[in-house]
């Protein structure tokens, strides 16, 4: 069954001059399939750069969006439709209008997981792998708000050494990680290297040794010498560090960091995708040209 999905997929992507990206939290197929997998910066650059006519974003609604706003001339597909990611709505643009009211001052940065309104609404926009080097790069006497994640705003903060106006959002899946959870990893592997997201709350943080994005999980676990890795992230991340390092281990911190949203992508959805062009991901005009100012120097400023 799967070969015959693969196959039509396969007939499909060359007939209509189609590329698939990939996120690392997809299922264990979709990742093997796709043309590129990668983190949220290293995808939004795939997705700025293709020549492809389609492009087929197998994540979450707001990747596919950064990924039409960057490339307007292509049509991008999202799998399924309901695939959303609940931390960026933790934030609306009326909200975001309301507190940039409070601090007039104050230069917004915006997490990548936010709405395209959110975006353009936004000065600067980050993801994980750049937030730093983006807020790091910012003039020293001004404010900054960063929307809409606690977490990844705490961890930046103290990296930087700023304070920064943040906003209550959270990802329901890294905070069901919990400090015991890492904890207990430890005892049964003392000798295995603490890899942590930064959307993590701050106590798991504290437990860990490696704060990273998922595409610098990979990276790291590629150049260490270490065999043994303790992963508090999304579960698919396992499959796709297992699949880059076959000899070394990768335990999952905690098994229940399992993102519903992204595991709505099956191969049957991508199939129907690329038969009936659906779901195409637009933004109107006005949002994507005020948006792609802040996402334009989200690409540029590149980590170390
Ligand atoms: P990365 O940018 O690290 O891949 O993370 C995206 C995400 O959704 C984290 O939950
Ligand atoms: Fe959103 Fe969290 Fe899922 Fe990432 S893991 S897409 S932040 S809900």
């Amino acid at each position: 069954m799967s070969e015959q999905l693969l196959g039509g997929i396969e007939k499909l992507k060359i007939e209509r001059n189609a590329v698939i990206l990939a996120h690392n939290y997809q299922p264990d197929e979709i990742q093997d399939l796709a043309d590129f997998r990668g983190d949220s910066l290293g995808l939004s650059i795939k997705a700025a750069e293709t020549d492809a006519d389609i492009i087929v974003f197998c994540g979450v609604k707001f990747m596919a969006e950064t990924a039409a706003i960057l490339s307007p001339q292509k049509t991008v597909l999202l799998p399924d439709k309901l695939a959303g990611c609940p931390l960026a709505d933790m934030i609306t643009a009326d909200q975001l209008r309301e507190l940039k009211e409070k601090h007039p001052d104050a230069l917004v940065v915006c997490y990548v997981n936010s709405s395209a309104e959110v975006k353009a609404e936004s000065d600067y926009c980050c993801t994980s792998a750049n937030a730093v080097e983006v807020v790091n790069s910012l003039p020293e006497d001004k404010p900054i708000i960063f929307v809409p994640d606690q977490h990844l705003g705490q961890f930046v903060s103290e990296r930087t050494g700023r304070d920064l106006i943040l906003w209550p959002g959270y990802c329901h899946v890294h905070v069901v990680i919990t400090e015991q959870d890492i904890e207990n990893a430890k005892t049964m592997h003392p000798d295995a290297v603490v890899m942590a997201h930064p959307e993590c709350t701050e106590q798991v943080k504290a437990l860990s040794d490696q704060l990273l994005s998922t595409g610098q999980m990979l990276r790291y676990a590629d150049k260490s010498d270490a065999k043994k890795f303790i992963i508090a992230t999304e579960i698919g991340m396992i499959h796709a560090l297992k699949k880059q390092n076959p000899q070394a281990e990768f335990i999952p911190a905690s098994e229940k960091a399992v993102c519903p949203n992204m595991k709505r992508i099956t191969l049957e959805k991508v199939l129907w995708s690329l038969q009936d062009m659906q779901y195409k991901v637009a933004v109107p005009q006005d949002i994507r040209t005020k948006a792609k100012k802040a996402i334009d120097r989200m690409v540029e400023i590149l980590p170390r």
